[in-house]
């Protein structure tokens, strides 16, 4: 498995072309890195599931160029997806629509809906363009991280994370730290009006504005889901360390809050977020820089807000530790 570091335009079509080989290739985006993989090639598909070690009935979210290729995996789109896709793509949005029968059960986990993204990030849009250009039609990327683990925001950490469980064919694309830190908002789109299944950095008040609904018309609570989605399971997003929310740390545990919050004595801090924003970009790492310095126990004080605080408190609830 190799890292690519500088990325060129011939590395990008190099890597448009080891897609199309039916390698893996992980990827930076705007919210975490993505390992991507040809969306029609079954079999690199199942040799994805093998390195993340993620059970196969668990869905992925396949990645576009741009909107003009919605319709090739989705179907009966509402009028307020379309509004949704015109104003948040490219972007942190992962929209849930019915799908066609290009998008396989291999990809969709048996359900009938398919997960759809258009990233910014210049290297991902890059690699889906020319990826594109050489007769695919749309790259399955889940995060870089094993099955339930912390999900990568540096090239590095997808390298700790499954430099054991690549290929020599595969390899990582390197476009530094993540913006956004925490993955995209998955929006279902399969129903009258539209529901947030994982909160992100497009929050429901922006959902709401746009589209012209009261916030409480924008279910947010994805237990009572029929389908997969995403965090139903005990643990997610996790570190090895012990995650505790706003608790008191002891004596050498790790300790993450607010720059304005300081560091109780003889904790280890582990980031000093100056904002909500700053505290996305920086959470994941954090909770990697625990386990590298093999702490046993972290304690995190959440943010409050109504804007990239819901993700944070979202991702902060699943991965902390129940008893
Ligand atoms: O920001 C992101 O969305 C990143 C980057 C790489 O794009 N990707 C990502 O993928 O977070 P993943 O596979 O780690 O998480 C996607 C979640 C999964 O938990 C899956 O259950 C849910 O999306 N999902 C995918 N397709 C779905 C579908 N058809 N219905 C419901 N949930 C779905
Ligand atoms: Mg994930």
């Amino acid at each position: 498995m190799v890292i690519i570091s500088s990325c060129t335009v011939s590395t990008l079509k190099d890597s448009a072309t080891s897609l199309r080989s039916g390698n893996l290739v992980a990827f930076p985006t705007e919210t975490v890195y993505g390992l991507g993989v040809d969306a029609t090639n079954k079999d690199a598909v199942a040799h994805l599931y093998q390195v993340k070690g993620r059970p196969s009935d668990h869905p992925l979210i396949v990645h576009i160029s741009s909107m003009a290729k919605l319709d090739k995996w989705a179907r009966e789109i509402p009028e307020y997806a379309i509004k949704l896709a015109h104003a948040f793509w490219p972007g942190p949005m992962t929209l849930i629509l019915p799908r066609t029968n290009l998008a396989k059960d291999f990809i969709t986990g048996n359900q009938d809906s398919i997960g759809i993204r258009v990233p910014s990030h210049p290297l991902a849009s890059g690699l889906l363009k020319d990826f594109e250009g050489q007769g695919g039609l749309g790259v399955a990327a889940p995060s870089a991280n094993r099955f339930g683990k912390v999900s990568p925001t540096t090239a590095d950490a997808v390298f700790d994370e499954l430099s054991g469980y690549l290929l020599p064919t595969d390899s990582i694309l390197d476009g530094g730290p993540c913006e956004v830190g925490v993955e995209s908002t998955i929006i279902n789109c399969t129903q009258a009006t539209p529901e947030i299944l994982r909160p992100g950095a497009i929050t429901a008040n922006m959902i709401s504005d746009l589209i012209g609904l009261q916030l409480n018309q924008i279910a947010t609570g994805s237990n009572k889901f029929t389908i997969k989605a995403p965090g139903l399971l005990q643990s997610h997003y996790a570190p090895r360390a012990k995650v505790f929310l706003s608790t008191t740390p002891d004596l050498g545990d790790g300790f993450i809050a607010l720059s304005d919050i300081p560091t109780p004595p003889g904790a280890i801090r582990l980031a000093s977020p100056k904002n909500n924003k700053e505290y996305a970009q920086l959470l994941y790492q954090a909770l990697r820089l625990a386990d590298t310095k093999q702490l046993l126990n972290v304690i995190v004080i959440p943010p409050t807000g109504d804007d990239l605080a819901i993700a944070i408190c979202d991702r902060l609830e699943k991965c902390s530790y129940k008893s």
